[in-house]
Formats: structure tokens, sequence, C-alpha cells
């Protein structure tokens, strides 16, 4: 099987276009390569491609010139080794922070003068050994400054040893300004004097005295290998197929996903990917305000993916895929096993017995496919799972781990926006919002979503024991119209279909979409970072399919004054029904810190389901035979 068209860039497809980008005249000394991507191709081409004739490769490309403080895409023709398109970005566009920026600006605030002096006037101490950085993005609050500078704001920790988790003890009072362009602090910004909480609270193997016992061998064996195949990034599993994608800025994707069906392979989801999220922190005062996380279009959830070999804990036969990315100067960045895929055992998958025969009853294990990847940003992790299940379910779920972001209290002082968790130990509130772009093409391009509400019957004659509901499906026609809120009292969900293809008993194919847990945004609509982060404003939103819209918040949401993506795009309301439908699900979590989420917050989770609805002509999963018997005396029937 050759090189899927919707494979990621290859590392030797990366390093092709760096050196294709350095001969750029625009490339300077001082141009910084943000992403290297692959640029896919027209889709109508990937429904097409039968496996022989290969798709030109291409690659889209954001470089940012630290010097003329600009941004700039390129778009490069891997195939015919020749540059296709250079763009300016608009003014002021501040793309993706780069791992090396990240790491860089750690080191300028460490051998900062005033930072140390600081340090000395808050702590007696001078030494910024022990003293971590985290990078976190200025955002844009309406200054000139936010607008001209590429910025951040970093938060400051201090570890009491090295290896000693150095979140229990934030820097609250010292705010170091860093010009990403100069590489430099150019303020320290001071409000107040606060004490280092006092306890540690380490979690490491190391430093944990006592572990509990009992935990006996649980072990999963797949002595004849798992039953997935994998070509490079395309994997056939229990009837589906699809092409498992990766870059720098979405972190993994999934793409072309089929099902096979009386053994034709049925198109369901041509691309589904994280296009952004935001963490707004509910506290006003001046040391926590400024807090929100665009990680994905200021810090790159690709990029800042782990190596999962001794990470992932998952068990059983389990398979990496590497990601080929680049560091800012073009050097090689691959991250090994960045993408982990094995099966899991999940429980019943149907059951019944005839009361008549209970000697015989029928039942089907069920298992699922499981692609995913962690990223961790700073003191956070996110987990993405995808998950495939034999009865056509198609699962994502987002598990959220990680370090609370964390500040000092002082002594007797009550606080009112969050949790005191430790000593001097204070959690603000806050919300994670994650916007998620699924662009469904079942069994062919051109799609409708309907809005589909369970409502009561009038109460009349014709419903006399006032018992009757009826589901109300509503075609969506128009963006505008599109735009909603989950609705509990309706049992609101959605469903995609096809009006032009029906099952057997004449009803156009779909899979229907079930929310899982939502929030509202606590900010007002005029917050600095919902301006920027408009795709808060609904959970649902529909769109037709245009190639260059694939951030919810817009292509550089990082510093950027908002107002951008979704929440412009709709605004022109152009039609959505029977055509190519894009559905863009926003989904949050609110976050109110309790003790137990500290040191390490055991993980939360939060995501949705797509579901066949009337896609099959019945449950497709009646094939799956029964498992073997296994040799346990207390089980005979399994
Ligand atoms: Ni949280």
């Amino acid at each position: 099987m050759s090189l899927h068209p919707l494979e990621p860039l290859t590392a030797s497809e990366v390093q092709d276009a760096v050196r294709l980008l350095k001969d750029l005249p625009s490339f300077q000394p001082t141009t910084r390569i943000i992403s290297i991507m692959l640029k896919e191709p027209k889709k109508a081409s990937v429904y097409e491609y039968t496996g022989e004739a290969s798709l030109d490769r291409e690659a889209a490309v954001v470089l940012f010139d630290n010097a003329a403080n600009a941004a700039l895409t390129v778009t490069l023709n891997l195939s015919k080794n020749e540059m296709t398109k250079v763009q300016p970005a608009p003014p002021g566009a501040q793309p993706t922070l780069s791992m090396d920026e990240q790491t860089e600006c750690e080191q300028a605030v460490l051998a900062s003068e005033e930072f140390k002096a600081a340090l000395h006037r808050h702590y007696g101490i001078t030494d910024t050994s022990l003293v971590m950085v985290d990078i976190w993005s200025a955002g844009f609050y309406g200054d000139e400054e936010d607008r001209g500078r590429r910025l951040t704001r970093p938060l400051c920790f201090l570890r009491s040893e090295p290896g000693d988790n150095g979140y229990a003890r934030p820097i609250e009072g010292i705010r170091p300004i860093v010009d990403l362009n100069l590489m430099q602090v150019i303020r320290v910004e001071e409000y107040g004097k606060w004490p280092l909480p006092p306890e540690s609270a380490n979690y490491s193997v190391e430093k944990v005295t006592e572990f509990r016992n009992g935990i006996k061998p649980l072990l999963i064996t797949q002595p004849e290998g798992p039953s997935f195949s994998l070509t490079g990034n395309q994997i056939s599993w229990q009837k589906w197929e699809l092409v498992i994608g990766f870059n720098a800025r979405e972190g993994l994707t999934i793409h072309h996903v089929r099902y096979v069906d009386k053994g034709k392979p049925r198109p369901i989801l041509y691309r589904g990917s994280l296009t952004e999220m935001v963490v707004p922190y509910g506290d006003p005062r001046p040391t926590q305000a400024r807090k929100n996380a665009f990680d994905v279009g200021e810090y790159g959830m690709g990029m800042c993916a782990n190596s999962l070999q001794l990470g992932c804990d998952c068990v059983g036969h389990i398979e990496y895929l590497d990601a080929h990315l680049c560091d800012s100067r073009g050097r090689d960045l691959t991250i090994p096993n960045a993408i982990c895929i094995h099966e899991e055992d999940y429980g019943i998958l149907w059951k019944h017995t005839d009361r008549r025969m209970p000697d015989a009853p029928e039942v089907r294990r069920s298992r699922r496919l499981v692609i995913s990847s962690i990223s961790t940003v700073e003191n956070y992790e996110y987990g993405f799972f995808w998950y495939f299940y034999q009865d056509g379910n198609i699962q994502f779920e987002i598990k959220l781990t990680g370090i609370l972001s964390l500040g000092t209290a002082r002594e007797e002082e009550v606080l009112k926006h969050g949790v005191t968790i430790a000593p001097l130990l204070y959690a603000p509130n806050h919300q994670h919002f994650f916007n998620m772009r699924l662009d469904f093409g079942v069994d062919g391009i051109e799609n409708t979503v309907q809005q589909l509400d369970a409502v009561a019957d009038p109460l009349n004659e014709e419903n006399p024991f006032q018992n009757a509901f009826h589901l109300q499906a509503t075609d969506l026609q128009t963006e505008k119209q599109s735009l909603a809120h989950l609705n509990l009292e309706t049992g609101r969900t959605w469903k995609i279909i096809n009006p032009s293809v029906k099952n057997r008993m004449g009803q156009p194919v779909g899979y229907k979409f079930l929310p899982g847990d939502n929030a509202f945004p606590f900010a007002s609509p005029n917050a600095w970072w919902r301006k920027r982060a408009g795709f808060v404003n609904h959970h649902v939103w529909v769109t037709p399919y245009q190639e260059d819209e694939k951030y919810a918040a817009g292509d550089y949401p990082n510093q950027s004054s908002g107002g951008d993506g979704l929440v412009k795009w709709t605004e022109v309301d152009r039609p959505i029904a029977n055509t190519d439908v894009v559905f863009w699900y926003t989904f949050g979590h609110t976050h109110i810190p309790r003790a137990e989420d500290y040191p390490v917050m055991p993980a939360a989770y939060i995501g949705f389901l797509l579901k066949p609805n009337g896609f099959f002509d019945q449950n497709p999963a009646n094939d799956v035979p029964p498992s073997k018997p296994a040799n346990h005396d207390h089980c005979k029937h399994c």
C-alpha cells in the first residue's frame, strides 16, 4: 500500500520543506518556522483515490520573523520541489508560540537582573536555579503593547530541591513580562508580597514514601496479536478503515473514516480535529485575572505531545506512531510514539436471554479500538482518545489531568474565587472549553444537519392520556439557524444525514451526534478572553465546508483582539442544507477545584458520541461471534 494522500508529512518531507523554505528570499536569520503540516489535497480527489497514482504532496507552513514581528504563510509542492504561494499574514497576527521560544523565554527570565532583584526583595534569594518559569501568552487586553509586540506573562514557581513539584510554591507577587522578539524581560510587575506555601506535595515514585498493597497482576494478553492492521498511518480494524493524522497545532486528527458494510467501505467522517480550546480563570485579582490559555492556537497541542512509550499506561498489544515536526530553526523534531493504538475489552456489546431457553443466553463481548495522544501544556495534561466500536459507534473523549494552576493565599485570607487546597495554597475556579471540528461525509460529500428535539404533544382529544411525545427534526438551512445550545428539556441531539441515500426503510441514512457533559461560560461576553474565543457562544455551529476554515477562534488567536473564526464566518449566514457541511461542537468543563485534585488531579472525562442512526439496516454487530469459552468453571456459558 502506498502513502495515503491524508497521511501526515514524513520526517524527510518535513526536511524537504525546510530546505525549500530556507531558499526563500523572505526567510531571514530571524525567521522562525512555527509549523509545517500537510496541505491536504482536495476532498474529491481523495474520494477518487484508488491507491495507485499518487497525488502531489503539499505542505502548509507558518513562518514568523521576530525582527519584523510579522507572520507569513507558505504553500509548498513537495512532489514538484517548488514553492507555490507566499502570503503575508494580517498585520499583528501572532502565530502559535514555538517550543524554542518557550524554552528561551524561561532562560531569559532566569537571566534577568530585574527578576533576580525582585526575587531577592520578596524572598531573600537570588539563586534562580530552582525557579520554574511557565510561559503564558500575554493575551490581549486592549493595550497598544498587546497589539504591537510578541509578549508573554510567565508564571513562576519555586522548587525546594531539584525534582520537587514546584507548583506547590507559586511566586505570586512577581510577573515578568517578556518580549519574545527581543527575547528579553521588558519589565517585572510586582503586585505585593506573599509568603511561600510551607508544604511540599510530591507525587513521583521516588518521593512517595508509602504505597498501598493488594494490587494483584491483571494481565491482558493477545497471543495472536491485535485485530487491527496498520500500514503507515492507515488502519483497518473490525470493518473500520481510517487514516491517522497529526500536526503541530491540532495534534491527533482522524481522517476518511469508513465502515465496511456488506463488503463496501461507506464514508462517515472525513476529518475530526480539536480546533481550539481555552481555559479561562475566574479570579479578578491582578495576579490571576489575566490567566486564560488557548492551548491549541497559543501553544500547539501537537508540539506539546508526549512520547508515549513509557507514559501511556495502556495494556495489551500496543502500536505507536511517531510525530514528525521540526523546531523553529527547522531541525528535525520527531516525537517518538506520539500516538498510541491498541484494543480494549469493553464489557457487553449486546445480550439477550429468551426466558423460555435460560440455558442458551446470547451474549457478545464488545471491544474497541483506541487511538490516543497526550499533551502536556506546562502544568496540565490533556489526553485525546478516539474510540471505534464494532456497532458503528465513534466516541471522542478528553481526559483532563495534571496539576492545577495554583496561586498563593495569605494567612487568614478568604478567597471567594477558588479553593484553598493546602496551607497558603489556592486553586482558582476555572473552565475548560474545547471546540471540535467534525467534517462529516455520511455516504458522500453532501449532507444535511438536523436538530432533533423531543417534544410533548399538545393536550387535546388526540392525546387523551396526555402521554404522547414525538421527535421534531429540523433540517438546518443556514448557519445562523444552526447556532444552538444543548437543551435538556428537549433532550436535544443532532443528526447528520445524507438526503440522497436511503436505508431499506426509505429513511435517509444518518449518524447521530450525542453531546456529553457541557457548560456555559460564566465570564461576560465582553470579557477580553471571550472576544477572542467566540466559539464558546454556542455549543453547536454548522458551516459549509471551506478549506481555510479550520480553527474555531481563527488562524491567529494568540494576542488577537477577537472576532475571528466561527463568529465571523457564520455572520454571512451561508446555506448549509444538502451540501458539504462541517459540524462544530464546543464543550466545557467547569472546574471548581477540590483538595483531592492535588497534587495531581485524577483524570476527569469529557467528550461526545457519534452513533449510527438509520445508517445501517440493522445492528451491524449482529455478526460478532461469541467469545471462545474461557476455562473458568464459574462461567461455563461465556
Ligand atoms: Ni481544570
